[in-house]
């Protein structure tokens, strides 16, 4: 776990929530994905989120018939999250701590399960060595993540600013007062797939989802993601995972 990277989404999480404004449902980072081939059918399965953020994904895993606990590493993502499930009449437990330690116990949860947390985390094989832990023999682990490509490239020059080798911890100063700095982590996709197999796992897919036209794209909410590029490199990388 990195403090940095707590104290960041502790100070942040109202104005993500508030920006972000995401809908209840399985956010991907991309739209047109077939879920029900990803995840499919939820009815009476027990399923972790691991890093449920402001808990919309969450709430619509529950919604597909799924027992579903969420875990988190900020308190304050957790109280967006425990207001959305009441507002939606749901049971959901939560709990706050990191993905690279988790508080349950072995073969315990049919799906593992996230969207957009990974770059966050700075150690990838423990958390799927627990992910491997808590699921049951045949579990699947299914996760979208930002692309490694992306972060490397200027939004508005589209040139490759960085080399997509220089992998590890990385620093974005936010200038701002009170404000921790932004701290994410970078790796190869091979990185992420070589993980997925030291932990035990065997990657059943993986989806680059894009098109080469600007109009099939939206900018994001910050405007980090401009059509044009987005119509050069993915965005997403999405990956489903079997725990042999
Ligand atoms: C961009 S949000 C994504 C959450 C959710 N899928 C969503 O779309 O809002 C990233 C979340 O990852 C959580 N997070 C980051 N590192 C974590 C860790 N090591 N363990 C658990 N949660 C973590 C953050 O607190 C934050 O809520």
């Amino acid at each position: 776990m990195d403090r940095t990277v707590k104290a960041r989404w502790e100070r942040t999480s109202d104005e993500f929530q508030e920006t972000a404004d995401i809908s209840v449902g399985i956010n991907w980072g991309w739209d047109d994905i077939d879920d029900e081939t990803l995840l499919g059918d939820l009815e009476g399965k027990d399923v972790l989120e691991l890093g449920c953020g402001g808990g919309q994904d969450t709430a619509a895993l529950a919604e597909r018939g799924a027992t579903v606990t969420g875990i988190d590493l900020s308190r304050e993502q957790l109280g967006h999250a425990t207001a959305l499930f009441d507002e939606h009449d749901l049971e959901i437990d939560v709990a706050e701590g990191s993905v690279t330690a988790l508080p349950f116990g072995a073969d315990q949860f049919d799906l593992a399960f996230n969207t957009w947390v990974f770059q966050w985390v700075p150690d990838l094989q423990a958390c799927f060595e627990e992910a491997y832990r808590v699921l049951r023999p045949g579990g699947r682990l299914v996760f979208s993540m930002p692309h490694p490509f992306f972060s490397l490239t200027d939004a508005e020059t589209h040139k490759l600013e960085e080399s997509y080798f220089d992998t590890g911890r990385h620093v974005l100063v936010d200038h701002r007062e009170d404000y921790p700095n932004m701290v994410t982590y970078r790796r190869r996709v091979s990185d992420v797939h070589n993980a997925l197999r030291e932990a035990g796992f065997v990657v059943d897919e993986l989806k680059e989802p894009g098109s080469s036209d600007p109009g099939d794209h939206e900018a994001g909410p910050w405007g980090e993601s401009p059509p044009e590029l987005r119509a050069k490199i993915p965005r997403v990388l999405i990956v489903a995972a079997t725990a042999e």
